[in-house]
């Protein structure tokens, strides 16, 4: 099971440096659980220092494709390793919408993440109006297929994929268990048949969309639900520990 927080873009440096400081003391290295934190890229240099050495990994929120150069306002891969990430979020519905990422964006981004050996946590979701026209799948589908274009696997572990159905995140509103397992198996079926079985069956596929401590555990019980990608509840030390003891379980 894996369980990542994602602060978006909240807290400063010392609400920073406060919230990883209670997680370290509390999570120490959990067993069957991986934990990972992705802080705002003014904090990642600052929060590495605190997880250094405790076993919580530190991710990014995004990044961009090229190693360097003339593009002003930008972060690129070889810097996230530099200050010690692990992961970086690539192609989350926000990205998608409030700055205009494509699937072939994504694609490109995931490709030079693996390039510097950063693992993407790349983000698929419907949107209401897909979901209520019944084209979810099909959507999610079409995702999936053009945001992992040219990237090559050798092991499972390179790769981790979020469902996060855009009018589940930061509303309140959670996809029932049924939804989140259904959409998970298809989830699957697409990995494997794109990474064939063996790298296909071991990818973790994250669901997000307002988990909270109180229906975490439902959800991480679904077959194929492999841990949970957590927004809001991630700014509380108190329900991020929670959820990650409902992983845990
Ligand atoms: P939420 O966000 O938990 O606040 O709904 C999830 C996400 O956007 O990753």
């Amino acid at each position: 099971m894996l369980v990542v927080g994602n602060w978006k873009m909240n807290l400063d440096l010392a609400a920073a440096r406060q919230l990883s400081s209670a997680l370290v003391s509390s999570l120490g290295r959990q067993d069957h659980v991986e934990v990972g934190i992705c802080p705002p890229f003014v904090a990642l240099d600052a929060v590495y220092s605190v997880l250094h050495g405790s076993g919580i990994r530190l991710g990014a929120q995004n990044m961009h494709e090229a190693d360097n150069g003339a593009f002003t306002g930008e972060v690129s891969a070889p810097m996230l390793r530099a200050v010690g990430c692990h992961y970086v979020i690539l192609g989350h519905s926000e990205r998608r919408q409030f700055f205009v990422e494509t699937d072939a964006g994504v694609s490109r981004k995931a490709v030079q993440a693996r390039a510097h050996r950063l693992v993407p946590i790349v983000c698929v979701g419907e949107s209401l109006p897909e979901r209520e026209a019944e084209q979810h799948e099909t959507v999610v589908q079409r995702q999936l297929r053009e945001s992992l274009e040219n990237v090559e696997l050798n092991h499972a572990s390179e790769l981790v994929v979020a469902y996060e159905p855009v009018w589940a995140i930061g509303t309140g509103r959670t996809a029932s268990p049924e939804q989140v397992e259904a959409m998970h198996g298809h989830i699957r079926r697409q990995l494997e048949h794109r990474f064939g079985r063996t790298i296909g069956a071991g990818i973790a596929i994250l669901y997000g969309g307002s988990v909270k401590p109180d229906n975490a555990a439902d959800l991480f019980d679904r077959p194929d639900v492999d841990g949970g990608l957590i927004g809001g509840a991630s700014l509380k030390a108190d329900d991020f520990l929670s959820i990650v003891q409902a992983a845990r379980r």
